[in-house]
């Protein structure tokens, strides 16, 4: 008889019911198409395309060579908190200290911290769909509930709105947080002030804790502004913030985020992060001191390339009969709705996006891996591609579509006017 080695059982029930992260499986697949030597087009890159700032860079390097490769501060060095503190309060008129925020490698560190800190077994949490899939999975893994509320999709002139109203009827005597995401992937939708005011209400009035990710606070474009979550003067009872280093200075591999939570929650979570990893690595906390510091030229110039290439993005798929698109006004997302298309050829999204790899050598993502049923009738695009890639990834969106509908364009003329 095979016995069966031990470690084999020592995964927990919960373990094995969490999703990875399924746009990494799309890119896994992208990966060995290519290797077999065709050229793929990859809409589902959540980073932009242009390496970490050369100052940023240097700073690491500097560091390194002089030798600040030891532990740190678990909570991060000091002259890197005041950094941060620096940023948020100039940026959102906010007065946080620098002892109340923790560094941690990366953002979804912070998001598991502020999360495992306050969740227990059978609590809720009420997070809007389609949605970045850690959140739920965190809650889930900690016994608790993620209560999905599924955002308004108002078409393609008026984008994503949240459900306040939905929101508010989610809120039960379990219920213990609110997540928003603004500006939101993977909708890249930006929640007005007075939504998110509205929010802050539902949860002040219901005794909530909100968990703020605002890791996208610089992709802004059309001249929007984020009404930030920290920039509530009573943030302190009511507000866990993350936010980091990854998508605004191209740093996604270099593990950088942070944590802000009034001062004594922050120094109770710091022991559960000293518990798992110490410190963010010490030469990178170096690396973003300069890069808050140091010239924000750069970044401007990427952000406004980046609102060029959205508009070219929109400008291409708006040619595609079938495709809605809203102009996003955050992140690097678009989340063009398919419903129409899909109706008419009878395929779901994810039958959609497996062809279209496998056909057309394009990677797109559909939106149930966000991380449900609330974005099905949706595909997302990374516009964080050059303007070559992304006109003829397009262009072979849009001869799949044709191909699809071919013969069928009276039922998808029908799929659109209902
Ligand atoms: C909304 C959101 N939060 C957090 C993260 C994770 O950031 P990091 O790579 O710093 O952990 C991402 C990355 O895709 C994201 O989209």
């Amino acid at each position: 008889m095979e016995i069966e080695p031990p470690t084999m059982k020592l995964f927990k029930g919960v373990i094995n019911s969490l999703r990875g992260e399924a746009g990494f499986r799309y890119i896994a697949r992208a990966r060995e198409i290519a290797r077999a030597g065709f050229k793929v087009i990859n809409f589902g890159v959540g980073q932009p395309d242009v390496p970490t700032f050369q100052h940023i860079v240097d700073e690491a390097k500097r560091a390194l060579d002089g030798g600040f490769t030891g532990y740190t501060e678990t909570s991060g060095i000091p002259e890197l908190r005041a950094a941060i503190a620096e940023y948020l309060n100039d940026r959102y008129g906010s007065d946080v200290k620098a002892d109340e925020l923790i560094v941690t490698p990366g953002a979804k560190p912070a998001i598991f911290l502020a999360i495992a800190s306050y969740i227990e077994p059978g609590d809720e949490v009420i997070v809007p769909e389609p949605s970045f899939p850690a959140y739920p999975e965190i809650v889930r893994f900690l016994g608790a509930k993620p209560v999905y509320v599924p955002l308004k999709w108002l078409g393609e002139d008026r984008g994503f709105e949240l459900d306040l109203d939905g929101i508010e009827r989610a809120v039960t005597n379990r219920t213990k947080m609110i997540v928003i995401n603004n500006p939101h992937n993977p909708t890249g939708a930006l929640f007005n002030s007075k939504q998110i005011d509205e929010v802050y209400r539902i949860a002040v009035e219901n005794k909530l804790l909100i968990l703020a990710d605002e890791i996208y606070d610089n992709f802004l474009y059309d001249e929007s502004r984020l009404r930030s979550f920290i920039s509530f003067a009573d943030w302190r009872d009511h507000l866990l913030y993350v936010n980091g280093f990854s998508k605004t200075f191209s740093m996604t591999g270099w593990r950088l985020g942070y944590l802000v939570a009034r001062g004594e929650v922050a120094s109770k979570i710091t022991r559960l992060a000293v518990n798992i990893w110490s410190c963010a690595t010490s030469f990178v906390q170096k690396a973003g001191i300069v890069a808050l510091k140091g010239s924000w030229k750069p970044i401007e110039d990427m952000i406004r390339l980046f609102e060029k290439r959205r508009n070219l993005a929109i400008e291409k798929l708006r040619e595609i009969k079938g495709v809605e698109v809203w102009p996003s006004k955050g992140t690097f997302y678009l989340f063009p709705y398919m419903g129409s298309i899909l109706r008419s050829i009878g395929m779901s999204s994810e039958q959609f996006v497996e062809q279209l790899v496998e056909r057309k050598h394009v990677i797109v993502l559909p939106g149930t891996v966000f991380p449900e049923r609330a974005g099905a009738e949706f595909i997302r695009i990374s516009f964080a591609l050059n303007d070559g890639a992304i006109a003829e990834g397009i262009e072979r969106l849009k001869s799949f579509i044709v191909e699809l509908t071919e013969g069928k364009e009276e039922k998808l003329q029908a799929s659109i006017n209902s």
